[in-house]
């Protein structure tokens, strides 16, 4: 047998070099280099290569491929099927990250035992729990088991020679961290062993035109061993999020080559698994003290999903050093330039203040639309006066405390007549849009908004 080859290879970014350094060559990360030990000759296509559909593609004409109209499949939840672009694609290969015990075998389990149960042939595989956790699971979830094909395995070789007795439309591997290839030496989980077999099983996916979901769990430092390369193998990303403290659980998708990124689905953890949170801007808004000072509605969009969330904002006078600023659900850095601004542009300094923001419910508010929301919690936190306790904010701030109109006003209105607001405070050409429950209340500038908001 030839001499095995170390090869050294970052867990951030997946650069490779050949011996080690202390700074990675490819992302510049320090002390991320990991030694892979690999044999030679016949694993080379498959680490070096680049991805192949298939042992030999034919070229064929575009015209005769199919498009975006192309098949896909219902995992029988909803949400989820909006998260993955209308349904799962066959052929796909879908990889599911998070933390441990957030619920990512639960999810797949169900969705398996769906499709299953819609006359699919679904093979999951557990690399971390015997077919009899597995039925003791499915048992508790209520879900239909009988068709839902299970083997616990974790040698890839192994995996794709029973698919290939088994030919399923759809293989779950739970997880890619337990998963070895012989074909290399490194152990499970390492980032040249997550690598191969994710190769391989991308080029099963592609030749079979199976749906395969892979479960990644999702490291301290928030990635899956070499969490670049793994996501630049796989189709569709999809990041499974906790809200501190709560059972609610966000499926947010960050990579989709069959669709949009930016859609969620809102999971309550029950006793019989995960089920769809039907409105989730209630959810957002449950406990809300209304005639609290510092506590605004903002209208976000999350994908095509329109979302009323509240901003709470809460300043102190600084005792000690320097003022502390913690932002949670919103950008730091943003944050601090909207102080900025409402101090330069509506004179509301906040320079000796302690200032904390928190986005409740455990959401992310990335929209530039929420800024106004956001300084009017502020606004309102450190006046110490409760704004319009009925109302829903929405706009873009600029440098010179100027509020800009956002897109798809109409369905952030419809979202808040629904949820019985009867104002919005929106910049200028939004005017004139709205529902018919909804008041439009045209703010331009924060002087306007402070005035309008606070009286
Ligand atoms: P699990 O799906 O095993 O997480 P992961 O695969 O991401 O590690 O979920 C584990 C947690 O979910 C565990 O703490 C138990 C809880 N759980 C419920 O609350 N209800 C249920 O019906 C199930 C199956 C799990
Ligand atoms: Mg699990």
């Amino acid at each position: 047998m030839a001499k095995a080859r170390s090869l050294f290879v970052c867990t951030e970014c997946g650069a490779q070099a050949p011996r080690w350094m202390g700074q990675c060559p490819g992302c510049h990360a320090w002390n991320s280099l990991a030694e892979e030990v690999r044999g030679t000759g016949k694993t080379r296509r498959g680490v070096d290569g680049p991805e192949r559909a298939g042992p030999r593609a034919e070229p064929v004409r575009l015209s005769v491929v199919e498009g975006l109209g192309r098949r896909r499949w219902t995992t029988g939840i909803d949400d989820l099927d909006f998260v993955l672009g209308g349904g799962v694609v066959p052929g796909s290969l879908v990889l599911l990250g998070g933390a441990p015990g957030i619920g990512k075998s639960t999810l797949l389990l169900q969705v398996s035992a769906r499709l299953a149960g819609a006359g699919h042939t679904v093979l999951y595989v557990s690399g971390e729990e015997s077919a009899y956790q597995v039925k003791l699971r499915a048992e508790r979830l209520e879900e239909p088991t009988e068709d839902l094909l299970m083997v616990a395995e974790t040698s890839t070789e192994e995996i794709l020679a029973i698919v290939e007795a088994a030919a399923p439309d759809i293989l779950v591997v739970d997880s890619i961290q337990t998963l070895y290839t012989e074909r290399l030496d490194g152990a499970p989980g390492g980032v040249g062993q997550v690598r191969e077999v994710a190769s391989m099983l991308q080029r099963a996916a592609k030749s079979r035109e199976m749906a395969t979901f892979i479960v990644g769990h999702v490291t301290k430092g928030g990635g899956i061993a070499g969490p670049r390369t793994l996501e630049h193998i796989v189709d569709v990303v999809l990041q499974f999020e906790a809200s501190h403290g709560l059972e609610h659980r966000f499926v947010r998708g960050t990579k989709n080559r069959f669709g949009a990124t930016d859609e969620i689905a809102v999971f309550r953890m029950g006793s019989t698994g995960l089920r769809p949170v039907e409105n989730p801007s209630a959810l957002f808004l449950e406990g809300r003290q209304a005639r609290a000072s510092g506590s605004t509605v903002a209208a976000a969009v999350e994908g095509s999903r329109p979302v009323l969330v509240e901003v709470q904002a809460l300043t102190n006078p600084t005792v000690y050093g320097s003022p502390q600023r913690v932002s949670t659900g919103f950008d730091g850095r943003r944050t601090a330039l909207l102080l900025a601004v409402l101090e330069r542009r509506a004179g509301i300094p906040t320079g000796d203040l302690d200032v904390f923001l928190n986005v409740v419910g455990g959401l992310r508010l990335t929209e530039p639309a929420a800024d106004l929301a956001v300084i009017a919690a502020l606004a309102s936190a450190v006046r110490d006066r409760a704004a319009d306790p009925a109302a829903v904010f929405v706009g873009e701030v600029g440098l010179g405390g100027e509020i800009r109109p956002v897109g798809q006003l109409d369905r952030r209105l419809d979202e808040a007549g629904r949820l019985g607001f009867e104002r919005a405070y929106v910049a200028g050409s939004g005017a004139g849009a709205g529902s018919d429950d909804v008041e439009v209340v045209d703010v331009r500038d924060l002087g306007q908004l402070v005035d309008a908001a606070f009286r």
